[in-house]
């Protein structure tokens, strides 16, 4: 199992790209097989969600070329829509094919996936709202069995916001003969950026970016090529690094207006910073102050830049409360950041006090997900001492080369295979 060592207390400079948004790279993917033609995708991160998401679809006879950060996918003829056993639980992306797959060759069989440990992760709103669709769904003790029987276009309330359902209905139903309303719509940057795309190839689809999505099926779309938008999420994790190391470093090919939320709050807590077109330039960090964070479907403050926060949080003047509104397992890692030195108080599953400031010290730790992982190299930075980080596939899940980006910064950081 490799792990970083960091050595911490270190002042970072420099510049530090963004990748390609994870969230947006593991829906166009599957969004792939809804052409019979060739897709060219560009700025691709190159994370482990991404590698396994392609061996699943190569699994399924699609030609999957990648050199690196481009991929261009066919998905030609495919076998069958029985996703491997062993890859699925790996991460909860794999969901996102059951449409295209259903659309394509009529049955799809799914083990439950997996993903973070942060939720059960349950699926039942997209059971439910693709048997609104007209697909049969049984559900075994492992596998759900999808079949497409006379699918057709409806009008689907979301019992509460979903981005992947959103983004996995909207992008079946663009196949779909009749018209798709869906109501109670995630609308996250990344559903808005796939709409975008998939009305270039001659979908039809009004008012993604809304709670309110329709769209009006078509018989088939043209492929045309695609590039992934930055990654909102890697953008406010390395402004969190930034201000939490007191470091001038400056946060390249981002799109600072998806993060107008965590902005605010890095302003609020005494982080100056200058916002360009792609750019964070993060200026002097005076005292820190403690603030309150809830986290909210976009456009609210989004739930996975909660851990990064909640460590900058931890050297923060007085008493912060993080409620964690969407996960009611993604504050488990606190326990993590007091075995460090932070006093995080826990006052249920989706609230915690977080009292600072306070000296973090090194110490052996493992990444229990992708987002606590990056909170925890955080922590690891502004620490005391040496910090050990097992697990660390927990964090090239969704970070491209973080130790060779990070070491680019001066930061003391190395991977031990
Ligand atoms: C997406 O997960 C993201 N993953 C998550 O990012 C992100 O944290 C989450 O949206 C919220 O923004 C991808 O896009 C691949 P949800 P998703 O369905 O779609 C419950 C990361 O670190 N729910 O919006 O799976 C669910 O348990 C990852 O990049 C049901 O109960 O999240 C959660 O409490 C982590 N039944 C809430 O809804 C369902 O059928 C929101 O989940 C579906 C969801």
């Amino acid at each position: 199992m490799s792990k970083f060592i960091i050595t911490g207390g270190k002042k970072l400079s420099g510049e530090i790209p963004v990748n390609g948004a994870k969230n947006a790279a593991l829906k166009i993917i599957p969004a792939a097989l809804l052409f019979d033609e060739k897709i060219t995708i560009s700025n691709v991160p190159k994370i482990e969600d991404v590698t396994r998401l392609l061996e699943i679809v190569k699994d399924l006879g699609v030609e999957v070329k990648q050199k690196g950060n481009t991929v261009k996918i066919q998905a030609g003829d495919i076998k069958s829509g029985e996703l491997s056993r062993d890859l699925v639980p790996k991460l909860r992306a794999s969901n996102m094919l059951i449409g295209p797959l259903l659309l394509r060759v009529g049955e799809v069989v799914i083990p439950h996936a997996g993903g973070c440990a942060i939720s059960r992760r349950p699926i039942d709103v997209w059971v439910n709202l693709f048997k609104q669709l007209g697909a049969e769904v049984e559900q075994g003790p492992k596998l759900y069995t999808f079949k497409a029987r006379k699918m057709r276009g409806a009008k689907l309330v979301f019992p509460f916001i979903s981005v992947t359902a959103t983004e996995a209905l909207m992008m079946t139903a663009v196949l779909l003969s009749g018209k798709t309303t869906i109501v109670n719509a995630a609308m996250e940057p990344e559903i808005p950026a796939l709409a975008d795309y998939l009305n270039e190839c001659g979908a039809k689809i009004k008012g993604a970016g809304t709670s309110e999505i329709v769209i009006e099926g078509v018989k088939q779309l043209k492929a045309r090529p695609f590039t992934v938008i930055p990654d909102r999420i890697e953008a406010g994790s390395f402004a969190c690094l930034g201000a939490a190391t007191r470091s001038r470093i400056k946060i390249t090919h981002c799109n600072p207006n998806h993060l107008e939320v965590p902005l605010a709050i890095l302003e609020q807590m005494g982080v100056n910073f200058v916002v360009g077109k792609d750019y964070i330039q993060i200026k002097e960090v005076s005292d820190l102050k403690a603030t309150k964070i809830k986290t909210h479907e976009y456009p609210g403050f989004p739930t996975d830049l909660q851990s990064p926060f909640t460590t900058l949080l931890t050297q923060a003047k007085g008493d912060s409360l993080v409620h964690e509104t969407i996960f009611e397992g993604r504050l488990f890692y606190t326990d993590i950041l007091n075995q460090m030195g932070a006093e995080i108080i826990m006052c249920d599953p989706h609230r915690v006090i977080v009292q600072g400031p306070t000296k973090l010290y090194g110490t052996k730790v493992a990444s229990p997900d992708i987002r606590a992982g990056i909170a925890l190299i955080i922590a690891g930075l502004i620490a005391e001492g040496e910090t050990e980080i097992d697990n660390i596939y927990q964090i090239d899940r969704g970070y491209e080369d973080i130790e060779g980006r990070l070491k680019k910064l001066g930061a003391g950081i190395k991977r031990l295979e």
